[in-house]
């Protein structure tokens, strides 16, 4: 057999956040499919990931928490790895880049550049904070665009009116950190000179693609990329957190994130060889000639990939003997959406991993998650689809067509596989249709149509429950039994058949399929022929998929954008300080209530109509728990006048209203103003 040597990596996660669902449509669960179906298939594969350890992100978590980046990463490395394991992730090894061996790696990288003079040294004038004595990256400045007057510009680009400015230029510049304005001070950095492998990386990316079929979406982007000409990109920050520069008079600076993430692939694969104990297994991955690299990523990622570190990897093997091999492939999904909107911690929209599987089992979370990947497009995760993959499919398409069969088996064969002598036409055609399966759901995820390859899966059990129906083992069980023993063999061999194509889905659920049917996945040669011979002792049934109450997913729904009167969750117990600017940047005004209803199919929410003073307005709230309509009206209660309009279950809600959370079973308590106070009346 013609075994393929694979290295595998998915885009290492900022340690900085918990993995959500979307993050696993993107760069994970269809990482993870390929490389199980590999593993099944018998290649030589390896699949690596890690935490992403640094950058400026991680160092503003810290700094509002006042803990040092290291708690950051520790919390939140532990907390990834935990829900990919406990999502079923085969990764080789979960490694970090805040390791020595991936600092090494980085630095390496970093001076094999240097040495050859590639890296062009160019000084700019950037933002300092005297106060913190430190050089401030764009996020950690604020201002006014000097174009449109919008407040909250960053140091050289508006977020509202697009444009990009020279620092200087900023009105008003504040430190996010300090609040004091920040000074510009000369410094200077070294730059990567991009432009000069535009050439070569378009060559390669035409090359590649040609020959292994590269997504439309992917090229799409690089093509923007390349229009546009690449450009130098600076390839060190001011910054004490990360990979220290390696040469003299850098002191202060730090290789940028994106540079290091991306070698962080390899350190990680470094680290496997010392932990295996095989010092060339992480060459003969990156380097040998017969080794194929795919690198799964989400859109968001694709220039760092496709360019950044093909263009690295160029130039290190322009002037090395030991050569790396560029991705072979870059299948980038597009985002995964939740109910509609983009995934959002602070508005309460969506749900991250951990939470997810501690209410519901992986499996029918990986299968609707593949089933909908946002291949081409942006797609959405809808809990009612989540409810009815699982019980329309895997419970009643899948689930029935095990159990009825086992039902069967144990009922009037003992047990045991029956012969199937005599077949009849409808036997030999279900025989040959199972026998074509692997074939067909094999090449649609060699070419990471991973959505079609699920849909193909269940095909193979909507067949399976079809011929059970035709060939009616509940009437020939009687008359005919030799044609009943045909029937249950056929099923129970489409089962094992089934077992082995669903694996890289369902990975928890093919395991008891195998324990049930009292064997082992087979070689993927032989899956889809009759395995299971006459006689062959059956394991009892369990059951595999349990159906998803409404209540249960109503529950869930009910909780979308939901995150008022609950306490906010917060992995520390810490408050993080903010200055008086910042207090008052939010109105509290006084409002009365004038009407109060129900929210149609909601227990938590109720549609409030409020006198602000000036104006009416209608709040959504999430306090019918604790009040009925009736009680509310003519209240005066302490809104948030000044937040954001935000849709919830449909309605408008326009202004937060104040309550005290009693930490008793989600109630709360409205905080309410002094009868004679006139509704508008402002806190402070
Ligand atoms: O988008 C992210 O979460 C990045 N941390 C991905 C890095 S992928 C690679 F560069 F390591
Ligand atoms: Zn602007």
């Amino acid at each position: 057999m013609n075994r393929e040597k694979v290295l595998v990596t998915s885009a290492l996660p900022y340690a900085n956040g918990r993995i959500h669902l979307g993050h696993l449509s993107g760069a994970y669960l269809p990482a993870d499919i390929y490389v199980r179906y590999k593993r099944l298939k018998g290649d030589d594969i390896i699949y690596i990931c890690g935490s992403d350890e640094h950058g400026v992100p991680i160092t503003i978590t810290a700094d509002k928490e006042k803990v040092s980046p290291k708690v950051i990463i520790d919390r939140y490395h532990e907390l990834n790895k935990s829900a990919f394991e406990k999502f079923g992730m085969s990764f080789d090894i979960y490694s970090r880049t805040s390791l020595p061996i991936h600092h090494k790696t980085a630095q390496e990288f970093f001076k094999c550049y240097y040495d050859q003079e590639l890296l062009v040294e160019k000084k700019s004038m950037q933002f300092y904070d005297e106060k913190v004595k430190m050089f401030l990256p764009d996020r950690y400045v604020e201002g006014t665009c000097p174009r449109c007057g919008y407040e909250e510009a960053r140091s050289d680009e508006c977020e509202k009116c697009g444009s990009l400015y020279e620092p200087s230029e900023l009105i008003n510049p504040k430190s996010k950190i300090s609040g004091e304005t920040p000074v510009l001070k000369e410094t200077s950095h070294w730059y990567f000179p991009l432009g000069k492998y535009q050439e070569r990386l378009e060559k390669y990316i035409a090359g590649m693609s040609e020959k292994y079929g590269w997504k439309d979406n992917v090229l799409q982007y690089c093509r923007s990329w390349f229009k546009d000409g690449l450009k130098d990109r600076a390839y060190t920050r001011d910054l004490d957190w990360g990979v220290k520069v390696p040469i003299d008079g850098a002191e202060g600076k730090v290789l940028y994130v994106w540079f290091e993430a991306v070698l962080g692939y390899i350190s990680a694969t470094k680290e496997l060889s010392e932990i295996r104990n095989n010092s060339g297994l992480w060459k003969k991955y990156w380097q040998d000639t017969g080794t194929k690299y795919i690198a799964f990523i989400g859109k968001d990622n694709i220039v760092f990939h496709t360019i950044i570190f093909p263009a690295m990897l160029m130039a290190w093997n322009d002037v090395s003997e030991e050569k790396y091999l560029l991705p072979q492939n870059v299948p980038a999904n597009e985002f995964l959406n939740f109910e509609g909107k983009k995934f959002s911690k602070s508005r309460g929209w969506g749900v991250d991993v951990l939470e997810f599987l501690e209410i519901f089992p992986s499996d029918p979370l990986r299968y609707t998650l593949a089933a909908n990947l946002p291949e081409n497009k942006d797609t959405d995760f809808y809990w009612k689809e989540f409810q009815g993959r699982n019980n329309g499919e895997l419970a009643d398409i899948l689930g029935n067509f095990i159990n009825r069969t086992f039902t069967f088996a144990f009922k009037h064969f003992d047990g045991k596989v029956p012969a199937a002598d005599n077949l009849d036409k409808i036997d030999l055609e279900m025989i040959e249709l199972m026998k074509s399966y692997p074939g067909k759901v094999g090449s649609l995820i060699e070419r990471y149509k991973i959505k079609d390859a699920v849909f193909e899966m269940m095909n193979l059990a909507r067949a399976g429950n079809k011929y059970f129906n035709d060939s009616e083992p509940w009437v020939s069980v009687k008359k005919n039994k030799e044609k009943c023993a045909a029937t249950i063999n056929i099923c129970l061999n489409a089962i094992y058949t089934l077992g082995e194509l669903f694996e890289p889905v369902v990975p928890f659920s093919s395991e008891k399929i195998f324990k049930m049917l009292n064997t082992q996945k087979c070689e993927w040669e032989k899956c889809g022929e009759l395995n299971l011979k006459a006689g062959h002792k059956l394991n009892q049934p369990e059951i595999l998929f349990t159906k998803i109450e409404d209540n249960v997913i109503e529950e869930q729904i009910n909780k979308l954008g939901v995150v008022e009167g609950e306490a906010p969750k917060s992995e520390t117990t810490k408050d993080e300080e903010i200055t008086i600017e910042d207090f008052k940047r939010v109105k509290l005004k006084v409002a009365k209530i004038i009407s109060a209803e129900r929210v149609k199919k909601s227990e938590k929410l109720l549609k409030l109509q409020i006198d602000l003073g000036t104006e009416q307005r209608q709040v959504v709230a999430g306090i019918a728990k604790s009040y009925e309509p009736e009680e509310l009206i003519g209240k005066k209660i302490m809104v948030v006048a000044n937040l954001k309009p935000a849709k919830l279950f449909g309605l408008d809600s326009q202004g937060m209203i104040l309550a005290l959370d009693t930490a008793e079973n989600g109630k709360v308590k409205l905080i309410e103003a002094d009868a004679s106070i006139e509704p508008g009346t402002t806190a402070k």
